[in-house]
């Protein structure tokens, strides 16, 4: 069986500055609390509650003493003044993909324009872009509640459509063409951010080529459930969190595997489960040499390792 990794898989710049600042406070003494899981990882979660960082859900659970996280997700303005009339300390971890869209938000607010999201209203990403603008709001997950969606109050109201950071793409295509079309007023920001959109592109590319896509992220985690829907166009897509999800029996007939993460999966569960697809990889190569050995050496030691080459 040949395993191809997608170059993208894993951390995204955002998460990846969210859990290098984390771990610096916590190496630093600082007591830590993040308001809700730093990332859509539970097992990068729980080595953080064991070296000290702790999981609130509302700025009153905040111990006293730690000082907050504001995580990747970014979080509403309510949070901000909450934080600040409490005296709470803060370190600010909004993904800048994802501020750039809560000013945006401030902005419609400012013109009085409705706002516009495609995403998931559940999403805290969405709910913290929401709570950047007190003016008027409507979230659609697709093109179809975008349809059916009445119009503004005020047919005059300018209108600005924005896109969660890993909205799929093809989705916010056709959503930004029907807008063009019964909207024409409406100002469209493309806020799809690039990390998610080589991911996907990638697994697009990868369940073209493979029998199988092994989608490694957690179950909750937005983004890794958005490239197993990609994958699964073209070829079978099956997610894990962690190696011990994998099952033999998927592999069966396999000739070619793809491999892709999600943005918040750690490197260290990657080579988790290419370890396990692959028990040869340790003795040919690290994974850390694989991802920084250049193509043609990642292609060689491939051919010698059951085949594993980067996509
Ligand atoms: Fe930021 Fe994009 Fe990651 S918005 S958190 S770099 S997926």
């Amino acid at each position: 069986m040949e395993i191809r990794l997608a170059k993208t898989a894993g951390f995204c710049f955002g998460v990846n500055r969210a859990v290098e600042l984390t771990y610096k406070l916590l190496d630093e003494g600082h007591r830590v609390a993040t308001l809700g899981p730093l990332i859509h990882n539970p097992q990068a979660v729980e080595d953080m509650r064991r070296k000290g960082a702790q999981v609130v859900n509302t700025v009153q659970d905040v111990p006293a003493g730690c000082e907050v996280v504001i995580r990747s997700h970014g979080v509403p303005r309510s949070i901000y003044d909450e934080l600040e009339s409490r005296g709470i300390p803060y370190h600010d971890a909004t993904c800048p993909f994802v501020q750039k869209i809560q000013r945006i938000a401030a902005q419609a607010e400012k013109e009085g324009a409705v706002l516009l999201v495609a995403g998931d209203k559940t999403h805290p990403e969405v709910q913290g872009i929401v709570g950047h603008t007190r003016g008027e709001v409507f979230v659609f997950a697709d093109l179809a509640e975008l349809e059916a969606w009445n119009g503004p109050s005020d047919p005059q109201k300018p209108l600005f459509a924005v896109a969660q950071t890993t909205f799929q793409v093809t989705k916010w295509k056709e959503s930004s063409e029907f807008l063009k079309k019964a909207y024409t007023n409406a100002r469209i920001f493309d806020t799809i951010c690039n990390a998610t959109w080589a991911r996907q592109q990638e697994a697009e590319d990868l369940s073209q080529k493979c029998d199988i896509v092994v989608v490694i992220g957690g179950h909750h985690s937005s983004n890794t459930q958005k490239l197993v829907q990609v994958a699964a166009k073209h070829t079978r897509a099956v997610t894990v969190e962690t190696a011990s999800e994998l099952r033999p029996e998927w592999f069966a007939d396999v000739k070619v595997a793809g491999v892709t993460a999600g943005a918040s999966t750690p490197s260290s569960i990657i080579e988790e489960v290419l370890n396990s697809m692959s028990a040869e990889i340790n003795d040919s190569m690290s994974f850390e040499e694989m991802l920084n050995a250049s193509e043609e050496k990642r292609v060689h030691a491939g051919s010698i390792v059951k085949g594993i080459v980067t996509s």
